[in-house]
């Protein structure tokens, strides 16, 4: 947190809590071109006053699940606080507190979504590096290991046999999930290499993004989704290689009211839904992204770069449009937007 919380000029504005500077650019662009105020909570470290009140406005929860990979261990937590704090004090939070549970473990968010009807992969939850062999023997092969608390593909391997995974955990490579848990997850195979992101703002449709995995094996090209060890294939769509990413024309799918109906009970207004469809035509969803980030080269390609149907052009629109309901103030905006609650 570097700066307070409360600040001085008390004029409402949109407040993005996150801790990643490098993902809020777009943002910072978009709310700027719209003239929408915003300021924001950089949550790494600080101290939260627990006897003031926050300042009026808009708070947008864009914590992320991979904040200790950035030496941001506690951000989670604090964020936590801030958004506990915010609530006590009625204020008007996108992505609130639920949503940040479900942001921190893929096991919260299976259980939450499956009430939905939506399936998701078999998964077993696993605490002990001795168990996983085991977790992956009653599972059967071929198996995924990955962290409970992810993002960026952490810790995401396939495995065909018993031998290849005790291999892995005996050798110096095996990392344990921040929060201990690893999950044995079966393995989803595609008849085409991709799967599909759905992007969603204000609780609606914005666009489905289909990404390439044929590269599975092989590290994220870009920089904010670099990790250690090779992800099965991440799907961070954050300034990645255009080809990777393609925008689907007029998405529609069976699933969209269940997925809809899953982000309105759990207090997420943006976020993007991956799924993957098996050989017989099944859908899995497997992650919910709450901090949700988009392919630029995708969006112009698209012809999305620079409106408000590009990712961020739409969560500047919908934050602006919130800020303007709760003060009764006009805020800028493109009039064609599809997004502006009603
Ligand atoms: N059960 C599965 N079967 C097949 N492929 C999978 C499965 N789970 C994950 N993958 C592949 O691994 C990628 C990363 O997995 P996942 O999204 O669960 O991890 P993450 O840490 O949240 O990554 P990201 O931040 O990139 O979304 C997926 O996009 C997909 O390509
Ligand atoms: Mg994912």
């Amino acid at each position: 947190m570097r700066q307070s919380l409360i600040p001085q000029d008390r004029s409402p504005r949109v407040y993005v809590i996150h801790e990643n500077d490098e993902w809020v650019v777009p943002l910072r662009d978009n709310f700027t071109s719209r003239g929408i105020p915003f300021a924001e909570w950089h949550l790494d470290q600080g101290i939260l006053d627990l006897r003031g009140s926050p300042p009026p406005g808009v708070f947008y929860n864009r914590m992320s699940a991979s904040s200790h990979t950035r030496n941001h261990r506690y951000a989670p937590e604090l964020t936590a606080a801030v958004l506990a704090w915010l609530k006590s004090h009625g204020a008007v939070v996108v992505n609130g507190e639920r949503a940040l549970q479900l942001e921190l473990s893929k096991v919260a968010q299976y259980e939450a979504i499956s009430r939905f009807g939506v399936e998701t992969p078999e998964t077993l939850a696993v605490v002990g590096k001795e168990n996983i062999a085991e977790a992956a023997r009653r599972l059967g092969y071929p198996a995924i290991l990955k962290h409970n608390r992810a993002g960026k593909g952490l810790g995401v391997r396939l495995f065909l046999s018993p031998a290849a995974l005790d291999e892995h955990l005996a050798s110096g490579e095996f990392e344990e999930s921040v929060d201990g848990i690893t999950l044995v997850q079966r393995y989803i195979k595609t008849p085409a290499p991709f799967i599909t992101r759905v992007e969603f703002v204000g609780g609606k449709l914005l666009y489905a993004v289909r990404v390439d995995t044929s590269q599975g094996f092989e590290l994220c090209p870009a920089d904010v989704c670099r990790i250690d060890s090779p992800p099965l294939a991440g799907a961070c769509p954050a300034a990645a290689p255009s080809d990777k990413f393609r925008i689907v024309r007029d998405f529609d799918h069976p699933l969209l009211p269940k997925w809809q109906a899953f982000l309105a009970a759990n207090d997420i207004g943006i976020a993007g839904i991956e799924f993957i469809v098996d050989e017989s035509g099944r859908a899995f969803t497997y992650d919910v992204n709450t901090n949700t980030n988009y392919n630029p080269d995708a969006e112009v390609k698209d012809g999305r770069a620079g409106t408000a149907r590009s990712g961020m052009g739409a969560i500047a629109n919908y934050l602006g449009s919130l800020l303007g309901r709760e003060t009764g103030a006009p805020t800028r905006r493109e009039p064609t937007s599809p997004l502006i609650p009603a």
